[in-house]
């Protein structure tokens, strides 16, 4: 029996709509009173909450998983309350989700919304987390824009619940689900998460899903080793053919096949559309490249054997737009140099280098994650483990969208969608 409207949970809750129902959850749109903003509730079914050891397992999974609510691309509970037989969780109230604005998306935003994902997924693995039910209705966009990744740890306990109060096998809903989740759930790994945001990718790509039919179809299409879908350049030739491979690389059967990682599989996808999806082309940024870098030259240290004598920063560098610095060195002998660049720049060249010295110019190539605003690049030279420099010098850049679109500057932005919310 649903909630109804009017109700109010632990004196701030008050029940505005009924949004829908899974295995063990209800969940509701209620009005937080004293915030006064709309909140999203999953409420436990009474009769699962009356199970003292199996709510405990609910929280415990839950609370496991709040920490997460630190990632700009993931929003989760933050809060866990009871109320007399309901027990339920608290999170953003956010309508729409990746099925609604599916359409709405060109190569390029699909593929921001799937470096959000890799970024959210990058953090909840190095965390321990699985998510286990990536698909399209677990992607959800804030008001701004931003995709965001909900419902971490749900499929666990969907899955024990299965077992529990159905006395049957879990079966996770199949179209995303990797194939060794769909033979035994406790198969699922990282790469499982990996495949399914290869299906997301190719459900954007093409519109529509990797697998269709009815549940029975989609099982036996999946569990199949033959069987696989169509090619996303057969549905939409505008997919770059490099995308194209990332996509069937992360949709491999076999996770041994598949990116290993999400960082592996972010860095793949970050460089196919750098390279191939048009508003990055080389030439299409080149002639909009700002005039001008801050160069310095450096009063050298007397008893180290290279100097450095020159270091140029570009003054204004574009986002995922390839630039240079420069660093002049003069000596004699080998030396061992390291450029520390801040973390959301990465540095072409290895950050340890052999360098040849006297009189060597080093060019290294900086590429942007997209973080907007004016920021100090720290670069600090060292010979053996020592600081040519006095100490690491700052050098101010600023850091813009590439032309042309207009960006929300949220302060959670990193992926934006270039305004994809606006005009309904
Ligand atoms: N944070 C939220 N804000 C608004 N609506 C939500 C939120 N979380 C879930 N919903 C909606 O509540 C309903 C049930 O969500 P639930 O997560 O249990 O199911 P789901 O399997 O992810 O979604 P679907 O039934 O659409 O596949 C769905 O209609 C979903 O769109
Ligand atoms: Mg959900």
């Amino acid at each position: 029996m649903p909630l109804s409207k009017g109700h109010v949970l632990a004196k701030k809750y008050e029940i505005v709509e009924f949004l829908g129902k899974g295995l063990i959850f209800e969940v509701y749109r209620a009005r937080h009173t004293r915030l006064d903003r709309d909140v999203a509730l999953k409420v436990l079914i009474p009769e699962v909450a009356a199970d003292l050891e199996f709510a405990r397992f609910v929280i415990k999974t839950i609370r496991a998983t709040a920490s997460l609510d630190a990632h700009p691309h993931i929003s989760w509970v933050h809060d866990i309350d009871k109320d007399g037989v309901y027990i339920f969780f608290v999170m953003d109230y956010l309508p729409v989700d990746l099925n609604a604005v599916m359409h709405k998306l060109d190569v390029e935003s699909s593929v921001n919304v799937t470096l959000a994902i890799l970024d959210a997924l990058s953090y909840a693995h190095k965390n321990g987390l699985i998510h286990k039910d990536i698909r399209p209705s677990n992607v959800r966009f804030s008001e701004s824009g931003e995709p965001l990744l909900v419902d971490f740890g749900m499929a666990e306990i969907a899955a024990r619940a299965a077992v529990k109060f159905k006395k049957t096998a879990y079966l996770p809903p199949p179209t995303y689900a990797a194939p060794e989740q769909i033979k035994s759930f406790s198969l699922a790994d990282e790469r499982s998460d990996i495949y399914s945001v290869g299906a997301v990718l190719y459900h954007m790509l093409t519109k529509r899903p990797p697998f269709s039919g009815d549940i029975k179809e989609i099982y036996y299409q999946k569990l199949s080793p033959h069987f696989l879908p169509p090619k996303p350049r057969e549905i939409n030739p505008e997919v770059p053919p490099k995308l194209e491979e990332v996509v069937l690389k992360a949709m491999e059967n076999d996770p041994e096949n598949r990116y290993q990682s999400a960082d592996e599989m972010l860095s793949a996808l970050l460089d196919v559309r750098r390279r191939y999806i048009a508003r990055f082309m080389p030439g299409h940024y080149e002639e909009r490249r700002p005039e001008g870098a801050f160069g310095m030259k450096y009063k050298l240290r007397e008893n180290s054997p290279i100097q450095v004598a020159s270091i140029e920063v570009p003054s204004v560098i574009l986002v995922n737009v390839p630039y240079q610095i420069t660093v002049s060195l003069v000596g004699d002998g080998r030396g061992k140099v390291r450029i520390e660049v801040p973390d959301f720049l990465s540095l072409s060249a290895p950050a340890v280098q052999e360098v040849e010295v006297p009189a060597d110019v080093s060019w290294y190539v900086i590429t942007t994650k997209e973080r907007y605003g004016a920021y100090d690049i720290a670069i600090d030279v060292v010979y053996d483990d020592v600081s040519i420099l006095e100490s690491p010098i700052r050098l101010p850049f600023l850091v813009l969208p590439i032309e042309g679109k207009e960006r929300k500057a949220g302060k959670k932005t990193i992926f934006n969608l270039f305004g994809l919310m606006e005009g309904g």
